[in-house]
């Protein structure tokens, strides 16, 4: 992450780590998401409508990936910052932003193990480096949008109040303790961490969720089934907290959660004076311990057959063991911070697609195994055939009448 340093993720002081988190935890409470699900909600009724108009037979259809990661690209820039990239309304999911997530992550070992490329880079005039790597325009692009808007809020604090709604920088702009605001630097790295954790990581598990319900009828059918009973009419939007109540729902996106597994390279700790054992063994104050939560999530004497996708897993009575193995969002004072936000777009993402449309999966896509496979020491696991695509056969309320 060498590219925002100066962001929550990348601190390895944990002071620093703390302050900023005490300045971000307002805008992602439960509380707050629940004020701004509108936001959420209009962002997903987008891609409802566009899936339905544009991408209704195996002719037309959508890759499916691009598609959750350019809605979550558009609520994440909309929640945070008021200031929502829009991807959605690129034509045919092609904004190069949603596109480029992926690679994004596949050369993040380069910066893992090569953080210098990064200054290098940083030395070069822009120019030259998008002559070498065309790519990277969309970020430079990006970039250049979010210092637009931390540039204009520094010089006009007041325009803080014509936002649409309550953003990150009303709360990293005017922190109680002054010496806590970030500077310009930082927080243009804050925007940088926000997008890329709250984008690909939402997009990634619900794309993962869509393909096993897709390739196993039964889940999608109990899901569409579900969702109509409890919610009858669909020209009336059903609220998280309504969708949070649905049992078979709920065991579908943990499953999506633990199968997607969150973060696969393992997360960096650094041993303290105080830390106990870890594992049986007393280390050193100052060793850099860490795990990945793929161990967790795939341990079979927890999650039994962990490789097979089994939201009856989570129905049973007692879920605590399984409970405490469930860490898509880590554990601890570094967990996600974006969780609340997570769960809620979850719900109505998912929510909102099996309840209102019938995708299916085209052509060799069918049959295939979407097996967790290969999936080399990325950031976050990259499937090999998680570029599946898939059209909308019918509305889903006719599903069960076929
Ligand atoms: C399914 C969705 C998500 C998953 C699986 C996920 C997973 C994670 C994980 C595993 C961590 C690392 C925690 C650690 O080091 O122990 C993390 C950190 C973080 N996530 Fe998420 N995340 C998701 C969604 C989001 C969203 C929507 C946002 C906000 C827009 C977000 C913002 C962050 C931030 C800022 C951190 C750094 C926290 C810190 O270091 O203090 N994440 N996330």
């Amino acid at each position: 992450m060498a590219h925002a340093r100066e962001s929550s993720v990348v601190f390895s002081n944990p002071q620093e780590a703390k302050n900023r988190r005490s300045l971000l935890a307002p805008s992602f409470s439960r509380q707050a998401v629940m004020k701004l699900e509108y936001t959420i909600q209009q962002k997903v009724d987008q891609l409802v409508t566009l899936l339905q108009k544009y991408y209704s037979s195996p002719d037309s259809t959508a890759e499916i990936s691009i598609a959750y990661r350019s809605l979550t690209t558009d609520v994440v820039t909309e929640y945070c910052f008021a200031n929502s990239i829009d991807t959605l309304a690129h034509p045919n999911f092609s904004h190069p932003v949603a596109k480029q997530t992926r690679d994004v992550v596949k050369r993040m070992w380069i910066q893992v193990h090569f953080p210098f490329v990064i200054d290098i880079v940083k030395c070069v005039p822009e120019k030259f480096v998008l002559w070498l790597f065309p790519h990277f325009a969309s970020f430079v692009d990006v970039k250049a949008r979010f210092e637009r808007q931390v540039d204009s809020l520094i010089s006009n604090p007041d325009a803080l109040s014509t936002t649409d709604h309550e953003t990150i920088f009303h709360h990293l702009l005017a922190p109680k303790d002054l010496q806590l605001r970030p500077s310009r630097t930082s927080l243009v790295h804050e925007a940088f961490t926000l997008i890329g954790a709250g984008s690909d990581t939402v997009g990634h598990a619900c794309t993962v969720g869509t393909y096993f319900a897709l390739q196993d009828h039964s889940i999608s059918m109990r899901l569409s089934e579900e969702l109509r009973e409890a919610w009858p009419d669909e020209d009336r939007p059903m609220s998280f907290s309504g969708l949070e109540k649905l049992p078979y729902l709920t065991a579908f996106i943990k499953e999506a959660l633990r199968m997607s597994i969150g973060v696969i390279h393992p997360l960096p700790r650094i041993v303290s004076d105080e830390t106990p054992e870890i594992g049986g063994l007393k280390l050193p104050a100052g060793t850099v311990v860490g795990m990945s939560q793929y161990f967790m999530h795939m341990n079979p004497e927890v999650f039994s057959d962990p490789y097979t996708f089994n939201p009856d897993r989570w129905l049973v009575e007692d879920t605590s063991e399984m409970m405490l193995n469930f860490v898509p969002f880590s554990k601890g004072p570094r967990q996600c911070i974006g969780l609340n936000l997570a769960w809620c777009e979850l719900y109505l993402i998912l929510g909102n697609v099996f309840r209102k449309l019938n995708l299916c999966l085209v052509g060799d896509n069918e049959d295939i195994d979407l097996k967790l496979g290969k999936v080399p020491n990325y950031f976050v696991p990259v499937w090999e055939k998680s570029g599946y695509k898939a059209f909308c056969k019918s509305a889903a309320g006719l599903k069960s009448s076929e």
